[in-house]
């Protein structure tokens, strides 16, 4: 069975997701987690999906605070051997229900292309035009909570 939990900046836990993300969101375009964006993060809510056979991380997220209204999802990682599982879907619908708890009323997003889909199958919307990051295509989503 798989638990949803609010990760603690700076935790065990919080290693294991800075960890996961690198190893599936930055490795594989090439890119570094640098320790100068750690406490940039001390602020951001983390959130951790954890199999509870075997107490593991298979899969995360962030969310970060933009103003009263608006949070913004980053960083959604679900780990390689765990992915097609419902894990990403779930860890959407549970970060959705989170921002709704804490007052939020709109989650917005940055999706890589390969990704769109998988947002739209969420009910999140594309805003806007394409744009280019460090050479990848990304689409504005969003959602009202
Ligand atoms: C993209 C990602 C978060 C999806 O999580 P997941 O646990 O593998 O996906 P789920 O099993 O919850 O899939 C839910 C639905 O979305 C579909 N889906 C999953 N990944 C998809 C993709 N890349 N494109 C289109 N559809 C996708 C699934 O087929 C499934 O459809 P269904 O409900 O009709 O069966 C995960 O595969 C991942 O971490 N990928 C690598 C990193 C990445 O690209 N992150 C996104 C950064 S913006």
């Amino acid at each position: 069975m798989k638990k949803f939990i609010d990760i603690p900046f700076g935790s065990t836990r919080y290693d294991e997701l800075v960890e996961l993300r690198y190893k599936v969101l930055l490795e594989p375009l090439g890119l570094k987690f640098l320790d100068m964006h750690r406490e940039k993060e001390a602020n951001y809510l983390h959130i951790g999906c954890i199999e509870s056979l075997d107490d593991k991380l298979v899969g995360g997220l962030i969310l970060i605070p933009l103003n009263d209204k608006e949070i913004r999802l980053m960083q959604v990682a679900v780990d390689g051997k765990h992915q097609g599982e419902g894990v990403g879907r779930d860890l959407i619908k549970h970060a959705e229900k989170r921002a709704k708890e804490a007052g939020y009323t709109k989650i917005v997003m940055h999706a890589m292309l390969s990704v769109v889909n998988f947002y739209e199958k969420l009910n999140f919307v594309q805003e806007g035009d394409l744009f280019e990051e460090k050479g990848i295509t990304f689409v504005r989503m969003t959602k009202p909570l």
